[in-house]
C-alpha cells in the first residue's frame, strides 16, 4: 500500500510515531507536514526524539485564521495527492490539518482512515468539534480508541468501517516509558521535589481573557510548585492581556516528549485543558484536574482519576483539594488498549487494501 500521512501539529508528531514503525515495516508511507506548528519545541524534537522519518513535503502554512491556515493547506496536500495518488490518506485526531488532509483526500476519491475517530465534546463553538465530525463522515475507516468512541459514532449513523484499537497514545507512552524513565538522573532540578504540573493551550481558555485569568487566580492559591510548559499560543495572549504568571509557577519552555512523560509521571496532579495529557495523566496513574467543561476522554472521569473543574477559582482549587484529601481510585487496565492499537490499525487497512 502507498499511504500519504497528513500532520502538523504537536500531539500528531506523538500519534503518528508508533503506527508510522508499523506502517513502514511492509508499506510505503509519505508523510506531509502541514507547517501548522513550526517551533523547534513544538515539531522538530519529537521527529528526532521519537525516530520520525523527516517528512517528505513541508507545506509551511505556518499560524494563520482557521479559513485561510486550512484552504492553504487544502491546496497544498491536494497538489501532493494528484501527484503521488496514494491509495490512502491517514489523518490523525482533530486540528486543522487534519480536516485539510481529509478534505483534499474525500474531493479526489481516495480513501480515509481517521485514527482517533468517534471522539466527542458535543460542544460546537471548539473548533477540534468541527474538525473531527467532519473528519469522521468522509472516512473510510474510523479507528476509535475507546469504547465511547464506538458509541458517539453510531448514534450519528457511522458503523462502516469503525473498529475499537485502542488509543496510538497509549502505544507511544507505552513504549517510550522507560526511555523517558531512564533519563531520571539527568532530568532537571524540579523532578526531585513535589510538583504539580499544567498545560493551558485550549482555544475556549485562552481567547478568553476572563477564563485564563481565573485559571492563574486558582494556580496562585495553589499549595506547591506548579510546572508550566508553555504553549507558544498561551504565551502570547498572556502577554497581550498584561496577565501575570504567579511565584508559585515555574514556567518552561514547551519540552520534548521524553521529558514531558517524565514530568507527567512525577507530578503529584496534573492540571489541563490538554487531551493527550489527560489520558496520559490516566495511563500514569496521576490524577488530574481538566481546566475545561467537558472532554471527550470521558472514562478518565468516570473512574475517578479525572474531574472536570472548568476555569473558575473556586472549582479548580476545589478539584485539587478533594484529591489532595482522599486515596485514589482504582485502576480499569486497557481502557485505552493494550499498547498494540497501532499493529490493529494496519492489519485493518491491509485487510481492506
Ligand atoms: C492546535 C490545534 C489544537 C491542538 C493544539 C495542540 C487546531 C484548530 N487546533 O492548537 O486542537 O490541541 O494544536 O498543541 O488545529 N504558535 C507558535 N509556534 C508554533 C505553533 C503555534 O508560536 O510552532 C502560536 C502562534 O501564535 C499561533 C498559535 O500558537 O497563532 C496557535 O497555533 P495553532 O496551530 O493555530 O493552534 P493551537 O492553539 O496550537
Ligand atoms: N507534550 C509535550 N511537551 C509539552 C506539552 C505536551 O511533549 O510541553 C505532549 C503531551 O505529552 C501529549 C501531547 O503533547 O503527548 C499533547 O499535545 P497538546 O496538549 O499540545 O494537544 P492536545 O492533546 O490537547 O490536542
Amino acid at each position: 500500500m502507498k499511504i500519504i500521512t497528513v500532520l502538523g501539529a504537536r500531539p500528531q508528531f506523538i500519534k503518528a510515531a508508533p503506527l508510522s514503525e508499523e506502517l513502514r515495516k511492509s508499506h510505503e508511507e509519505l508523510l506531509v507536514h502541514t507547517g501548522q506548528h513550526y517551533d523547534y519545541q513544538m515539531s522538530d524534537v519529537f521527529f528526532e526524539e521519537l525516530g520520525i522519518p523527516k517528512p517528505h513535503y513541508f507545506l509551511g502554512v505556518g499560524s494563520k485564521q482557521h479559513g485561510a491556515q486550512t484552504g492553504e493547506m487544502l491546496k497544498g496536500v491536494e497538489e501532493i495527492l494528484l501527484k503521488e495518488k496514494p491509495d490512502w490518506v491517514l489523518v490523525y485526531g482533530d486540528t486543522n490539518s487534519t480536516l485539510a488532509g481529509a478534505l483534499a483526500a474525500a474531493k479526489l476519491h481516495i480513501p480515509i482512515a481517521h485514527v482517533e475517530a468517534g471522539l466527542r465534546s458535543y460542544n460546537r463553538q471548539m473548533p477540534e468539534e468541527v474538525n473531527r465530525v467532519l473528519t469522521d463522515h468522509v472516512s473510510e475507516l474510523l479507528f476509535c480508541p475507546s469504547d465511547q468512541a464506538v458509541k458517539n459514532l453510531s448514534l450519528e449513523g457511522l458503523t462502516r468501517g469503525v473498529v475499537r484499537t485502542g488509543d496510538v497514545m497509549a502505544d507511544a507512552l507505552f513504549y517510550h516509558a522507560r526511555r523517558a524513565e531512564d533519563r531520571q538522573p539527568s532530568a532537571p532540578k524540579y523532578l526531585q521535589k513535589s510538583y504539580l504540573l499544567a498545560t493551558v493551550h485550549r482555544a475556549e481558555n485562552t481567547d478568553n481573557p476572563q477564563r485564563l485569568e481565573g485559571i492563574l487566580k486558582a494556580f496562585a492559591q495553589i499549595e506547591g510548585k506548579i510546572v508550566l510548559p508553555l504553549h507558544p499560543r498561551t504565551k502570547k495572549l498572556l502577554q497581550d492581556y498584561h496577565l501575570t504568571i504567579p511565584d508559585n509557577v515555574e514556567v518552561i519552555e514547551p519540552v520534548g516528549y521524553l521529558e514531558m512523560i517524565l514530568l507527567e509521571k512525577e507530578a503529584e496532579l496534573i492540571l489541563t485543558d490538554s487531551g493527550g495529557v489527560q489520558k496520559e495523566a490516566y495511563l500514569w496513574q496521576v490524577p488530574c484536574v481538566t481546566l475545561r467543561d467537558e472532554t471527550e476522554w470521558v472514562e478518565t472521569v468516570q473512574t475517578g482519576w479525572n474531574t472536570l473543574a472548568g476555569a473558575k477559582m473556586e472549582e479548580i482549587i476545589s478539584a485539587v483539594r478533594c484529591y489532595r484529601g482522599k486515596s485514589l481510585p482504582p485502576y480499569q487496565d486497557n481502557l485505552y488498549g493494550n499498547g498494540r492499537a497501532s499493529e490493529e490499525i494496519v492489519a485493518h487497512m491491509e485487510k481492506r487494501g
